[in-house]
């Protein structure tokens, strides 16, 4: 069996094939020729199924995709399914950063509260699918610390721990995101999907 990652993303191809133990064999974006593929969904659900749905029929074969980013429900969702271009088509993490912190000028900490969010979805050929999300919550800061990770870490503070995301290393991140989170709801319902796929 074969599933088509629809990422050229090094790191998550990295981490879900180390997830999967070779049980499945896996391709991504980088295996095949697909131009880009515009997120015009309202949500991170359905970014996801468009990116899984869209390389599944391109490929002929089943695909994983995912779909992140920040939501502050102050700012009644933003940045939402635009944290990559929060500030603008070319937008820089810096700008995007500087942007949310300025909306949130003088706003108190009991409305800073925020979650990373990541959605994965899978599509069969047939039509068989599935998804699976993962929050992480925390709360916006009043300015950047850190220098790790990338996005929106250096301002997001982690709830449990008090630290900003760009304090911690890719290790203590990674068990605790958003896509920690999502990754290991996949990884509890994909046997149950294979074997549907089966009947
Ligand atoms: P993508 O869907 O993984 O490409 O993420 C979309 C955008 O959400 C990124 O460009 C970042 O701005 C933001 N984002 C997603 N995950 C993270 C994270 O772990 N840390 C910081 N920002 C993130």
């Amino acid at each position: 069996m074969q599933l088509v990652l629809a990422t050229t993303n090094k790191g998550k191809i990295k981490e879900i094939s180390k997830l999967l133990n070779n049980k499945i064999e896996l391709l991504s974006l980088k295996d095949f020729n697909i131009p880009p593929i515009p997120e015009t969904g309202n949500t991170f659900e359905e970014n996801a199924y468009i990116k899984a749905k869209t390389v599944s029929e391109k490929t002929g074969l089943m695909a994983l995709a995912d779909d992140s980013g920040l939501v502050v429900p102050y700012l009644k969702g933003e940045p939402g399914v635009h944290s990559a271009r929060y500030s603008g088509p070319n937008a820089t993490d810096e700008q995007n950063n500087l942007k949310l912190l300025t909306k949130l000028q003088n706003v108190p900490k009991a409305q800073r509260k925020a979650f990373f969010v990541c959605v994965i979805a899978v599509w069969h050929p047939s039509g068989k699918h599935f998804h699976v999300q993962g929050n992480w919550p925390g709360y916006i800061a009043t300015e950047p610390k850190g220098h790790n990770g990338f996005g929106y870490d250096p301002i997001f503070i982690d709830e449990q721990t008090g630290l900003h995301a760009a304090e911690m290393s890719l290790e203590q991140k990674n068990q605790i995101s958003h896509r920690a989170l999502a990754l290991k709801a996949f990884l509890q319902k994909w046997p149950n999907f294979l074997q549907q796929l089966q009947l």
